[in-house]
């Protein structure tokens, strides 16, 4: 009699206490619970902003100048063909808008005639400051390798304009909120007529891509 009231009485205290202790183990999954849900809306809360109001904006490519360093225009008597030699110094600069620095990678600005690659220089990797612009020279040449179409040089040797095109673009990295990486481009491109009498630059159209 003595020993089942007493079991009884021991399993009731067991029971007791376990019940207390899921109550607990509940409130504090319930805690945890809404600490991550607390943690994830704050997370969304940033995404949305670091994407829309602090979103980081483009470089700013420009071409402040381009003068002709070296034109030259001659006819080689053994070949019977045109040979130019050219030489562009151009003054290129990258205007970071953002409160953040920015990484760009390494590129080329390139020299084109009608449609055609004739020269190149390398725009190493760097970095622009925060609000900060970046002169850039640079120093066109047309490789001698490349063969002009000779009635299309030869025209624009007789008109004396010689229409040439240059175009830079640069890809970079930006931090948004310092956690996430975008990756950002922009380019820049100038339409050059270039006198071949006063060796000059007479007109130049520039246009900013963004993309
Ligand atoms: C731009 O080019 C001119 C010469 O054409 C040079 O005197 C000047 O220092 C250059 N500016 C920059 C920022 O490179
Ligand atoms: C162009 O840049 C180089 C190296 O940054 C510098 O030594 C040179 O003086 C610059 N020239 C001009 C005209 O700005
Ligand atoms: C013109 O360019 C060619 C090839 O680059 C070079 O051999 C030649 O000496 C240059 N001529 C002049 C007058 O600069
Ligand atoms: C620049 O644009 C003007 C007006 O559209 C045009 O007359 C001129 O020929 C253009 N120059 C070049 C180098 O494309
Ligand atoms: C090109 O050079 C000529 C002669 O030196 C000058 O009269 C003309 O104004 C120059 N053109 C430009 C756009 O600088």
């Amino acid at each position: 009699m003595l020993g089942f009231t007493n079991t009884s009485i021991e399993t009731q205290f067991a029971s007791g206490g376990g019940g207390r202790k899921e109550r607990r183990k509940r409130n504090r999954k319930i805690c945890i619970y809404f600490t991550i849900l607390l943690i994830l809306l704050i997370f969304i809360v940033f995404l949305i902003l670091g994407f829309t109001i602090f979103k980081p904006k483009r470089l700013i490519t420009t071409f402040d100048s381009i003068t002709v360093e070296h034109l030259q225009s001659s006819l080689d008597p053994v070949s019977v063909r045109f040979i130019l030699n050219l030489t562009l110094h151009v003054n290129l600069s990258l205007k970071n808008p953002n409160h953040v620095g920015f990484s760009y990678d390494s590129s080329s600005a390139l020299l084109n005639y009608k449609g055609q690659l004739i020269g190149e220089a390398p725009l190493p990797a760097n970095r622009v400051g925060p609000e900060e612009t970046q002169p850039i020279n640079l120093t066109l040449t047309l490789m001698a390798d490349r063969l002009l179409s000779e009635s299309q040089l030869f025209n624009d040797l007789m008109v004396g304009v010689i229409p040439l095109n240059t175009f830079v673009k640069v890809s970079g990295k930006v931090r948004v909120l310092k956690i996430f990486k975008l990756k950002v481009q922009s380019s820049s491109s100038c339409d050059l007529a270039i006198s071949v009498l006063n060796r000059n630059v007479t007109s130049q159209n520039c246009t900013s891509q963004i993309k």
